[in-house]
């Protein structure tokens, strides 16, 4: 089949309105809009204002009244507890319904904000969505971080309540989460009203008087609660990624702009059609679980699975096959990472022979680069085609990719393929002029970004705009450098700001400096991201210990490595750091953290001409070599 996708590109990029009016058409609207994109108030873009929606409705409502109420709307399969279970349409709505109807009963109403704290569990999927039943907000937050991030967001988003369960089971440990709500409640300065906690049999939580409800004790008595209409423009939940700093970012999602655009991506980049059971394995604390295990497939009519297990260890290599088999997964959708873990376990792919995967059509892959070397093992292995995609938790779907639904274009290697329609996606110099095809600079977007992109960031709307919209007048900053070749192939190359990718996860090195910076032996430190065959980066401190210090380096380190844990939280992976003499500076005071990176990565490098002293690169590169790292024999000329 010819792809068509040019001229559908073309047709958004020539006239986005019409473009996107048109696919609003396949959305159930309270009210139609005002007009289709207000562009007023530049950089400010807003999308079907003067618009009613509800996006539960459309998740779930809107196919029960098209005869779909008794298919499988979400399948919970969940190996590390032996449990599956699944939501039709209808039981889903009920249940949703009745949550909605639940959280209505503790005071919330449309606007205000509700966190969840939760792992992977259909009622996490029912607590988002009876949110969006009441026009409430809601707030995920990833349960691999502490208590203290967990607290940080609860002073943000000011939340009435805050849903969350006794505990999460990872492969080899159960998780206590209420310990870590109960202290993070205690940290932050914002009162939240009532906690609605599950209790899940791997562990009980202790439950407070007054202020914490247990889950099924609620559902037993409540009434179900109807869709509460809300504008277009109305924010439909806030999550917290990554900055350069300690403070997260809150990116905020519209409701209308957002049914319209991944339901339109449903179709026309994973070429899911409704019935399809498709398969995003994430997490929901992460814009991936948001907009393709929630979201976009239940807008579509598929089937979604909530898988509660690994790649490995859960039981074995084999798992992803076996959930693709078992429940007829078309489409799925993960980070290379996983792959990468799978291939290490079992690079024959001897557990794929155990399954029968002749219903499964293609893999999408996304949240970091993917190697040359898992891309062909993953092609040959499985025998169908591997997309790989880009995008960010700001743009909430892909920037580029190779849109199956309008029909594959060839791929090549090592790039996201093109830009999707609705994004005029450009290279730029650092003056803001393109330079020529093939050569690097920053990914940036001309505004308006489209549907379902982030509005603006929660309470926040300066740091949007400095953060995202100053550095080239009329583009949004990816913050990620990469090239167009002469074929309109997008490749992307690596960030530009200080965030690094951690098995898919993204984390700020600047936020674990600033707990780094905190250790009473440590005067000065940087973290950096250094190759890693399974995450793809892990995080590394650099310290600099303060005069006289004479405690033993594995020691300081052991409590550097605890602190970001506590702090941070397990899923920073923070596990190695060195102690080194000085760190290497440019003569303005900027850390050297790209070369020190390169030199730790066993990559080529090249002093600096702005370094104030280059033996420090020589004591850095002895640090690392007598702690083993590849590249670290460079010496410096
Ligand atoms: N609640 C509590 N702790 C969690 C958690 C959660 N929801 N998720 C992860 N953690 C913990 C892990 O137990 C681990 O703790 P440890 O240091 O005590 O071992 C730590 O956070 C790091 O987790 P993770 O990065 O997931 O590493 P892992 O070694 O457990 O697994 C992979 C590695 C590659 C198998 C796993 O990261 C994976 O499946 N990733 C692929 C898909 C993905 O989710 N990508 C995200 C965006 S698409
Ligand atoms: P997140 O906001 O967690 O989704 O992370 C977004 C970042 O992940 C991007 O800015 C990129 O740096 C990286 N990323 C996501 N997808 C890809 C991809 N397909 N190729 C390269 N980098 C990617």
């Amino acid at each position: 089949m010819d792809s068509a996708f040019k001229s559908v590109y073309q047709s958004a990029l020539e006239d986005p309105e019409t473009f996107w009016a048109q696919a609003a058409e396949d959305v159930h609207w309270y009210r139609r809009w005002d007009r289709v994109l207000d562009d007023s108030t530049p950089p400010f873009y807003r999308w079907f204002p003067g618009a009613q929606i509800n996006t539960c409705f459309n998740a779930l409502d809107l196919h029960i009244e098209q005869g779909r109420g008794e298919q499988a709307a979400l399948i919970y399969d969940s190996p590390v507890t032996q449990t599956q279970r699944t939501f039709t349409y209808a039981q889903l709505r009920d249940e949703t319904a009745r949550f909605a109807g639940a959280l209505a009963g503790l005071g919330v109403t449309k606007g205000d904000r509700v966190i969840v704290y939760m792992p992977m569990v259909p009622e996490t999927v029912i607590a988002m969505l009876a949110c969006a039943r009441l026009g409430a907000i809601h707030s995920v937050v990833f349960g691999g971080f502490a208590a203290n991030e967990l607290a940080v967001r609860i002073d943000d988003a000011q939340p009435k309540v805050v849903v969350s369960a006794s505990c999460g089971v990872e492969v080899s440990r159960v998780v206590e989460y209420k310990p870590l709500l109960d202290e993070a409640i205690a940290l932050a300065s914002h009162a939240v009203s009532h906690c609605v906690i599950l209790q899940r049999p791997q562990a009980l939580a202790t439950m407070q008087e007054r202020r914490d409800k247990d889950w099924n004790q609620l559902m037993s008595t409540a009434e179900p609660h109807d869709c509460v209409p809300v504008a277009a423009t109305d924010p439909l939940y806030i999550l917290y990624t990554s900055g350069t700093t300690g403070q997260p970012k809150g990116v905020v999602r519209d409701n209308g702009g957002h049914v319209v655009a991944l339901k339109w991506s449903m179709k026309n980049i994973y070429g899911a059609e409704p019935g399809d059971v498709y398969w995003a394995a994430s997490d929901v604390g992460w814009v991936v679980g948001h907009s393709y295990i929630v979201y976009a497939p239940l807008f579509n009519g598929n089937t979604t699975i909530l898988y509660e297990g690994k790649p490995v260890g859960t039981p074995d290599a084999g798992a992803f096959w076996r959930v693709i088999s078992e429940h007829g997964v078309k489409v799925m959708f993960t980070a290379p990472t996983a792959f990468r873990a799978i291939k290490k376990e079992d690079p024959a792919g001897n557990h794929l022979q155990r399954y029968d995967m002749s219903q499964f059509e293609c893999l999408f892959l996304a949240g970091e680069r993917t190697d040359s070397d898992t891309l062909h093992w993953a092609e040959n292995k499985l025998g169908v085609p591997v997309i790989d995609h880009w995008w960010q938790t700001e743009t909430g779907w892909s920037i580029a990719a190779n849109c199956r639904g309008l029909g594959l274009v060839p791929i090549k290697e090592g790039s996201v393929t093109h830009p999707v329609p609705g994004w005029d996606l450009r290279v730029l110099k650092e003056d803001g002029t393109e330079p020529k095809a093939g050569e690097i600079g920053a990914l940036a977007v001309r505004l308006p970004l489209p549907p379902g992109a982030f509005p603006t960031l929660w309470n926040a709307p300066e740091r949007y705009v400095d953060a995202y919209l100053k550095q080239f007048e009329g583009y949004y900053s990816t913050a990620d450098a990469g090239v167009i070749d002469a074929e309109g192939y997008v490749y992307v190359m690596s960030r530009t700001d200080d965030i690094i990718n951690v098995a898919g996860h993204r984390l700020s090195t600047g936020a674990m400096e600033e707990v780094l910076a905190d250790h009473p032996d440590v005067a000065e430190c940087a973290v950096l991201g250094v190759a890693d065959a399974l995450k793809g980066q892990v995080p590394m401190g650099l310290l600099v210990v303060n005069a006289g210090c004479d405690r033993s380096e594995v020691d300081i380190v052991g409590e550097v490595v605890q602190m970001v844990r506590d702090r941070i939280g397990p899923v920073a992976a923070f596990k190695q750091a060195l102690i080194v003499p000085r760190l290497p500076k440019t003569r303005s005071g900027k850390i050297l953290r790209g070369t020190v990176r390169q030199i730790a990565d066993g990559e080529e490098w090249t002093l600096p001409a702005t370094i104030e002293d280059p033996e420090v690169l020589e004591e850095i590169a002895d640090a690392l070599l007598r702690a083993g790292y590849p590249g670290s024999s460079v010496t410096v000329e």
